[in-house]
C-alpha cells in the first residue's frame, strides 16, 4: 500500500533524549521548558518575533477569531480545508466566500470588495498547499475597509514572500503541526502576529484567560500543548531543511515523469522558498481524475481529493464560486512524503499515462 502521506519520525534516540528531562521535572504541561525551547527554536528558524504553540491548527484559528474580537461576516476561500470555515462558524461568526484564482487556488482577491457588506469584519484566507495569498493586495482591501486579515498557513511553514516569512503577514496567521504536515508536532499548531498586544491576549485565551492562579482575562479556553508533543517537534525540527529538499526533489521527478499526461499544476515557481507540502495536479475533467483515482487505487495507491467538496458546497453552507467548484472536482494529490521512493513515483506515474492512454 502506498498512502498518500507518511508522517516523518525522526531517529528514536533523538526523541528518547528529551523523556529523561521530562521525567526529572514531573512536568507534563502547563508551558513547560520544553514548549518554551520548542518556542524559541521556531522564531529562530523562521525569523519571526512571536508565537504561541498550541494544540492544533483548529485551535489557532478559533484563537485568532476570538483574539480579534470578530462578529458578523469573514470573508474566507471555499477551496481550504474544512477547519478553515468550522472555526469561523465555531465562533459565531459568518463565512462569505469569495471564489479563487485558476492559477494559484488562493483567494482571488480582485473579488473582495464585491463581498464586502456593514457587517463584514473581516477576511480569512488559506495560502492552500503553501502557497501564498496576494497579501499585499489583500491588505490593501482591509486597511481600505477596515478588516482585520487572518491567514490560515497551516500547509505554509518555511514559505517566505519577499524575503520575509508568510507568518509575519495578515493580524494572525496561524499553522498546523499535526503529523501529517511538513513540520510537524504529532498534533498541535500555533498563532504569528506583529502585535505584542494581540499576542498576550492569545496567551490568555491559550490558558483559560488565567492571569495568576485567582485572577481571569477573559474566557479563554485549554489551547495549550504537552512537554511530549515540543519534544517531537525539537526532535523534528533539525530535519526540516532536509524533508523540504526531498520534497522538492520528488515533485521534480514526478513532473519529468508526468510530461505526457494532460494536466496542469497549481503555479509554485515564484514562491521563495516553497515547501511542497503536498503535490496536487489539476484533469482536464472529473471524469479523468475518478478514473485515475480508481485505477490508483485498485493498485493500492492513495490519492486525496484535497479539497472537495468546495467549502461553499457543504450542506450548513452558501456561496457562489463556479471556479472554485470546478476546479475542486478535478485536483488530485498525489502520494508525497520523504520516504516514497523513484521506483514507486515512476510506478505511480507510468499507471497514470496508462489510464489516459487506454
Ligand atoms: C488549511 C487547513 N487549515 C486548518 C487545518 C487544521 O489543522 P489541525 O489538523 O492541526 O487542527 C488543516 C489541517 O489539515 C488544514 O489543512
Amino acid at each position: 500500500m502506498i498512502p498518500v502521506t507518511k508522517p516523518f519520525l525522526p531517529p528514536r534516540e533523538d526523541y528518547n533524549r528529551f523523556l529523561d528531562g521530562i521525567w526529572d521535572r514531573n512536568w507534563l504541561t502547563n508551558n513547560g521548558p520544553l514548549v518554551n525551547e520548542l518556542e524559541l527554536q521556531l522564531k529562530e528558524h523562521l525569523g519571526v518575533n512571536h508565537l504561541l504553540f498550541v494544540s492544533s491548527g483548529t485551535i489557532a484559528l478559533q484563537l485568532a477569531i476570538k483574539a480579534l474580537a470578530l462578529q458578523g461576516e469573514i470573508i474566507t476561500t471555499p477551496f481550504s480545508y474544512v477547519a478553515t470555515t468550522t472555526s469561523i462558524l465555531w465562533e459565531g461568526c459568518k463565512p462569505v466566500f469569495v471564489d479563487i484564482l485558476p492559477d494559484k487556488l488562493t483567494i482571488n482577491p480582485d473579488l473582495i470588495e464585491a463581498a464586502i457588506t456593514e457587517h463584514s469584519t473581516a477576511i480569512l484566507a488559506t495560502h492552500v498547499y503553501g502557497i501564498p495569498c496576494e497579501v499585499e493586495k489583500i491588505q490593501k482591501i482591509a486597511d481600505k475597509h477596515g478588516l482585520k486579515v487572518i491567514y490560515d498557513a497551516a500547509h505554509a511553514f518555511g514559505v517566505k514572500v519577499n524575503g520575509k516569512s508568510i507568518f509575519e503577514f495578515g493580524d494572525i496567521s496561524t499553522c498546523s503541526f499535526h503529523a501529517t504536515k511538513i513540520f510537524h508536532t504529532i498534533e498541535g499548531g500555533a498563532v504569528f502576529t506583529k502585535d505584542p498586544e494581540l499576542l498576550k491576549r492569545m496567551a490568555y485565551l491559550r490558558n483559560f484567560g488565567h492571569d495568576g492562579y485567582e485572577k481571569f482575562n477573559g474566557i479563554g479556553i485549554n489551547a495549550k500543548n504537552s512537554e511530549f508533543h515540543a519534544a517531537m517537534g525539537l526532535s523534528v525540527l533539525p530535519y526540516i531543511e532536509d524533508i523540504q529538499k526531498k520534497k522538492n526533489s520528488q515533485a521534480d521527478y514526478y513532473k519529468d515523469y508526468l510530461q505526457g499526461l494532460h494536466i496542469e499544476y497549481p503555479s509554485t515557481d515564484h514562491i521563495e522558498n516553497y515547501n511542497q507540502a503536498y503535490f496536487p495536479i489539476i484533469f482536464s475533467s472529473e471524469e479523468n481524475l475518478l478514473k485515475s483515482m480508481s485505477y490508483l487505487e485498485d493498485q493500492a495507491i492513495a490519492c486525496r481529493r484535497y479539497f472537495y467538496p468546495g467549502l461553499n458546497q457543504l450542506e450548513y453552507t452558501t456561496g457562489n464560486c463556479p471556479l472554485s467548484d470546478q476546479l475542486a472536482k478535478r485536483v488530485l494529490c498525489l502520494p508525497l512524503y520523504h520516504t516514497l521512493t523513484k521506483e514507486e513515483q515512476s510506478m505511480i506515474a507510468r499507471f497514470l499515462l496508462r489510464v489516459q492512454n487506454n
